[in-house]
């Protein structure tokens, strides 16, 4: 198939990249956060499945529409969606300063008509848009002396990472 990229954006978001990247890792807040966008498509969490590699984790959902959704988390910051029937999205989190990062996004297909990919696009954004206010908000907290709770132990992609980050920065010399 013959993919182009159609759609390129950026955002600024006032919140650590950690915040967003462990945000996009994250199963459980899709029913809550995104109810009435992402979850339709995704379901119940129940149906979610995982695959990991070393360096590499890999989240696989039914689609209510057809087929399966694929979301790779690649190092250090990047997401990678292949969704069936529509095409590819690359989200990255570049870090701008400790309290800001910026939100990347490219949208790329082979098949869509436009109208297609408009939808496609407004529905990406929309949930986008509503991870930008969990993200931004969570951020404000840790400003505001929220009190940190233990480090996640639920979300198996999100303690993969751990695992990965804790091993580069001691190799680095970095202990904590
Ligand atoms: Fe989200």
């Amino acid at each position: 198939m013959n993919y182009s990229i159609f759609s390129e954006f950026s955002d600024t978001l006032n919140c650590n990249w950690k915040i967003a990247h462990d945000n996009t890792l994250d199963d459980y807040h899709v029913a809550i956060a995104h109810k009435d966008t992402l979850h339709k498509e995704q379901g119940p969490i129940k149906n979610y499945r995982y695959f990991f590699s070393k360096f590499c984790n890999v989240l696989v959902t039914p689609l209510s529409s057809k087929g399966n959704l694929y979301t790779f988390g690649l190092l250090p910051w990047t997401h990678l969606i292949i969704w069936p029937g529509k095409g590819i999205v690359l989200i990255n989190y570049l870090p701008k300063n400790i309290n800001q990062c910026i939100l990347e996004i490219k949208l790329a297909s082979a098949s869509l008509c436009e109208n297609d990919l408009e939808n496609w696009e407004k529905g990406i954004l929309e949930f986008l848009g509503e991870d930008k206010i969990i993200v931004e908000s969570v951020h404000k907290s840790y400003l505001e002396n929220f009190k940190l709770g233990p480090p996640n132990r639920l979300e198996q992609r999100i303690i993969h990472w751990q695992k990965i980050y804790k091993d580069f920065l001691n190799a680095s010399g970095i202990s904590f």
